[in-house]
């Protein structure tokens, strides 16, 4: 596997989880695969789960993990072509990744949506310029228009805690205090679509997302209809991906709190179990007693972060 960036990647679903389920079960198995190489993860954002899970991913293969927090411990770096670097960036990207490439073995790259220019944010031009200038398989650890390494471990928690084949999924957005990226309900439809699970998005009226993302699935604009018989609920809050509407790309269009997930929500599906990636503004995105009922995966769900990491990072190693 030379990059890890959408749900294509990783080829055969069922193969897919399969391994994971292995890798979960005897997570030191494959230790000798990541003798004397190294991974470096690249952090242009905060994390606390991507930062933590990839490293102890790493760890369990074997590898010699490295973080570099750009902006924080490096040279801040300048992202863009053509221009004259006169101002606080001291490197430019162009040098910087060969350097990093040269150093390790893979990469991860942590790198959000801008949200002010949807071209920029859709080419993905900082992960692409990893790709492309580094020489190494890269990881895309949340970058401005996906978040495979989290849809991967979604599908993982829900392969694990299905009740019947099935099952019915709802993504609902839910409202936020600030403009969020759309990579990980980008993302989770990319998965959902690609997994054996009738997929439903509900959201108001102006958040739709990309279509290549939504693909076929099912997308319902009153959030209670939605909700009825739903198996699984996972939440996310999103800004506007501008797609009938450019001129809003990354604003927030609503903090609606009637589409906070509460009980009265919940009490409509099929005793659905909750899921959310971490980090949740409580009585924001979900209700206390929601989050905190036996119901909810958040916990599980963030803990298969490794088991997912895990998974790509093998298949990269086995390809090298
Ligand atoms: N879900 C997730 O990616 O968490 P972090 O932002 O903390 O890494």
């Amino acid at each position: 596997m030379r990059s890890f960036f959408h749900v294509q990647d990783i080829g055969n679903l069922d193969e897919a989880l399969k391994e994971a389920l292995e890798v979960k079960k005897n997570p030191f198995a494959w230790k000798h695969l990541g003798t004397d190489k190294t991974i470096i993860l690249v952090f242009f954002n905060n994390s606390l789960r991507t930062r933590l899970s990839s490293q102890k991913a790493a760890l369990n293969l074997g590898m010699n993990p490295i973080v570099l927090n750009v902006n924080g411990d490096s040279w801040k770096l300048e992202t863009e072509m053509g221009v004259v670097m006169d101002g606080d960036k001291s490197e430019h990207l162009r040098e910087a990744i060969p350097v990093i490439g040269s150093f390790c073995d893979i990469i991860g790259v942590r790198s959000f949506a801008g949200l002010t220019d949807r071209e920029k944010d859709y080419g993905e031009e900082i992960l692409r310029q990893f790709i492309e200038y580094s020489g190494r398989p890269v990881i895309s650890l949340e970058s401005a228009t996906v978040h495979p390494c989290q849809a991967f471990a979604d599908l993982i928690t829900i392969e694990e805690h299905k009740e019947k084949k099935r099952p019915k999924v709802v993504m609902t957005w839910a409202p936020h205090p600030r403009a969020l990226p759309q990579a990980v309900p980008n993302s989770f439809a990319e998965w959902m679509n690609a997994a054996d699970v009738d997929f439903v998005i509900t959201h108001p009226e102006g958040y739709e997302l990309d279509p290549r993302f939504v693909g076929d699935a099912k997308v319902e604009y009153n959030q209670m209809k939605a909700f009825e018989g739903a198996d699984f609920i996972y939440a996310k809050n999103w800004s506007c991906p501008g797609v009938s509407n450019p001129a809003d790309y990354g604003k927030i269009l609503s903090k609606d709190m009637g589409w906070t997930v509460d009980a009265k929500h919940m009490a409509v599906t099929n005793n659905a179990q909750f899921l959310h990636c971490l980090p949740v503004r409580r009585n924001m995105i979900v209700s206390d007693e929601v989050i905190d009922s036996p119901r909810s995966l958040v916990i599980p769900e963030a803990a298969n972060r490794v088991v997912s990491a895990q998974v790509v990072m093998k298949r990269m190693l086995e390809s090298l």
